[in-house]
């Protein structure tokens, strides 16, 4: 299940955020979470499963498209399809908007659109 980012959330996100390349300072980490509490087009999604919030997702939306920013999977529950669960359910949640990535999201992202690609000619 994909939860909107709240206040109560904001060690668990600021964990998960902790494992994406240059978020790797206490300050960085606070800017970005203040940018997703405060700016109305940085939202920030979590995934829970079971009792668990295992993986994130921060985007930066915009009128015909959204932009991944931040994307993380803890650790423990990296290679089973988390990641790019949580890429899919994005799109679940705009499916009209066109899914861009940074240059910290993009090789994962290009992995997830291989992955739908060889899906789709199966
Ligand atoms: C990137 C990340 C979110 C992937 O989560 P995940 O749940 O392990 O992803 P999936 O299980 O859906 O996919 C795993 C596949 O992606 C590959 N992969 C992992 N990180 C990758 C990256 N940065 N670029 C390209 N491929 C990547 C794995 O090698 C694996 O490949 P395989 O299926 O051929 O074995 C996770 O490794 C993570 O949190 N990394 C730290 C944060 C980070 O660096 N984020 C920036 C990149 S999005």
């Amino acid at each position: 299940m994909l939860l909107r980012y709240k206040k109560a959330y904001e060690k668990i996100a600021m964990g998960l955020l902790s494992y994406m390349p240059g978020e790797k300072s206490v300050k960085k980490l606070q800017e970005t979470i203040h940018l997703y509490e405060t700016e109305e087009d940085w939202q920030l999604y979590l995934l829970k499963q079971d009792e668990d919030f295992i993986g994130l997702a921060g985007i930066i939306l915009e009128a015909d498209s959204y932009t991944v920013m931040h994307l993380s999977v803890n650790p423990s529950f990296r290679g089973e399809g988390i990641g790019s669960k949580i890429i899919e359910k994005l799109g679940d949640l705009f499916p009209d908007l066109e899914c861009k990535s940074t240059e910290d999201t993009e090789s994962f992202m290009k992995k997830c659109r291989q992955k739908e690609e060889t899906q789709e000619d199966e």
